[in-house]
């Protein structure tokens, strides 16, 4: 492998499983880059004060600092040691203060109680996950009746035709896929939004129970 393939399949290692201090570094940068579409996920939430809500696959945790401005209390879960522990580091306080909770874990396991949480979102994270199906039925169980859950993808036209990301695992799915699955989870669609970010295409699925 070339130096460029390899620059590209490590860069693409660190985003969907961030370690060390590459992955801290990673982290900065997801919070800058990804800026527009985690505000714009997090406002498609419409999340009231009071409610609860889980941010899954959090990152740099932007969608965190967004949340803790509206909800109550804030859940957030991920897979990655190094991204929990930054997290930690950067929201001492609202943890102290009970309003934020870190918890390593899977969108396929949710460490969290059925019908526990009134709002999910997850920005740029179904590119890593095998099975989806099981994944989205755990949306489905932590979230009450009526909850919402914001599903954010990068444009999958686009996102395909970059070997960066084809080349390294990440699984590139149709919208049509995912709504399909969705609705399959018991979570059908209510709106999609497409967002102009970056030059590239994101969307908003916008789904409830
Ligand atoms: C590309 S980053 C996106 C971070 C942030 N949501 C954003 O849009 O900027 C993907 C994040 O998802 C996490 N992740 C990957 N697979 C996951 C899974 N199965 N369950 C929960 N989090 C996962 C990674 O550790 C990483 O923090």
């Amino acid at each position: 492998m070339g130096l460029r393939e390899s620059f590209r399949a490590g860069l693409a290692r660190q985003l969907g499983h961030p370690s060390g201090l590459r992955g801290r570094i990673v982290g900065a940068m997801l919070n800058r880059r990804n800026r527009t579409a985690v505000v714009r996920a997090v406002a498609a939430l419409e999340v009231a004060g009071g409610e609860t809500a889980l941010d899954i696959g959090f990152g740099g945790g932007l969608g965190l600092a967004l949340l803790l401005d509206k909800a109550g209390v804030v859940h957030g879960v991920d897979i990655s040691a190094t991204m929990l522990d930054r997290a930690r580091g950067a929201f001492r306080g609202e943890i102290a203060a009970g309003r934020l909770v870190l918890s390593a874990g899977s969108m396929t396991a949710l460490p969290l109680g059925d019908g526990s949480v009134d709002a999910v979102v997850s920005t740029n994270t179904v590119y890593f996950i095998d099975d989806l199906a099981g994944a989205f039925a755990e949306v489905a169980r932590v979230l009450r009746p009526g909850g919402r859950f914001v599903l954010g993808i990068g444009d999958p036209d686009l996102m395909s035709r970059a070997p960066m990301l084809t080349d390294n695992g990440f699984r590139i799915r149709p919208v049509a896929e995912l709504e399909s699955a969705l609705d399959g989870a018991g979570l059908p669609l209510r709106n999609h939004e497409r967002v102009a970010h970056r030059g590239l295409g994101f969307h908003l699925l916008v789904s409830g129970k």
